[in-house]
């Protein structure tokens, strides 16, 4: 009897050591110290003993069973600290599949890169520039003067005195004729700051801007180009006008309007009743802003405009609050 306690302790301990997960070490203790187990049976035998072999083997039976209740705790601990727990050994098959997210770009980039790339198949170049600017190139060189209303403390987040965030992407006109000779045709995508927040305008919003300067470009190539623009942009049949206005940096002005994509000319809410929506700003560049970057007026002459990203989309898409770009809802970006 004590021979084979003895024999199934060094058996056990040799199996403990090939236990290699939790699953295994759970098994193999069963089978040696579960109720029918291997250690149990033995005991049972203890009864047919004689008396004088007994007391021995009662002793040794004890000390055998200790032993090993031990040394399951030893390797148990063993195993959980070395991380093969359950999650390594046993695998429920049951479970169901885990599908891979998919992600998509977002339809402000989706925009973006829809308006960049009809101007870059017109040949315009695509130029970034820095969102912390200067006054001067913000404001001055674009011929706003220092009491113009666009420059109020309302509008326009500034960090220190001549630095802000550019209220517009416009400064990029200066940067790009500051550092090249014409002829030139750029478009310059990026982000633009306002202290504005409500339905239809965010502190934060994105503006591409146009331009092209070169000998003899005339207001109908601002007309021709912006109208391929807005047919790609919206569809063929899209009416569209040119209306004037005003901005510092052109003379002549002129907005572009196209037919309300909600009552198709009928007259909304959308479109103030006027059945036209407007969609960018543009104009002749104003020889005052050649004069900031030494281009001479009787050479060149050019064509500007601006567009916003978000209104675009907005339009485009039918969303009638901005700030469903910025909330990250799936929901909403998934539609895109
Ligand atoms: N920068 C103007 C704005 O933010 C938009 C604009 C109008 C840009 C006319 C132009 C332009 O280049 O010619 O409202």
């Amino acid at each position: 009897m004590v021979n084979r306690l003895q024999e199934l302790e060094s058996r056990v301990r040799q199996d403990l050591g090939r236990a290699g997960d939790l699953g295994a070490l759970e098994a193999l203790q069963f089978k040696v110290l579960g109720r029918k187990g291997e250690l149990t049976q033995l005991l049972r035998h203890l009864g047919e003993l004689t008396p004088e072999e007994r007391p021995a083997a009662g002793q040794e039976a004890n000390r055998v069973k200790g032993v090993l209740e031990k040394a399951f705790e030893e390797r148990r601990s063993q195993l959980s600290a070395s991380g093969s727990g359950p999650a390594a050994g046993m695998i429920d098959w049951s479970l169901p599949g885990r599908r891979g997210f998919r992600g998509r770009r977002h339809p402000i980039t989706q925009t973006l890169d829809e308006v960049c790339g009809i101007f870059s198949r017109l040949n315009f170049e695509i130029v970034e520039g820095p969102e912390i600017e200067l006054d001067y190139y913000n404001f001055e060189a674009l011929n706003i003067p220092p009491d113009h209303p666009a420059r109020d403390m309302q509008d326009t987040f500034y960090i220190s005195e001549g630095v802000l965030l550019r209220t517009q992407t416009s400064p990029m006109q200066v940067r790009v004729m500051e550092s090249r000779k014409p002829p030139l045709q750029i478009v310059s995508p990026g982000k633009v700051y306002r202290r504005d927040s409500d339905v239809s305008h965010s502190p934060m919003f994105h503006q591409v801007e146009g331009l092209m300067v070169g000998e003899g470009i005339s207001f109908g190539d601002l007309k021709g180009i912006l109208t391929l623009f807005v047919r790609r942009m919206f569809g063929e049949d899209t009416p569209l006008r040119f209306r004037p206005s005003f901005f510092p940096f052109t003379e002549p002005s002129a907005e572009v309007d196209i037919g309300c994509v909600l009552c198709q000319g009928g007259g909304c809410r959308l479109c103030s009743r006027t059945g036209w929506l407007e969609i960018l700003g543009s104009g002749m560049v104003d020889p005052e802003v050649y004069r900031f970057v030494h281009y001479d007026p009787e050479q060149v002459t050019g064509f500007a405009f601006g567009l916003g990203i978000e209104r675009i989309a907005m339009l485009k898409y039918g969303i009638d609050d901005i700030r469903m770009f910025y909330e990250n809802d799936q929901r909403f970006l998934n539609q895109f």
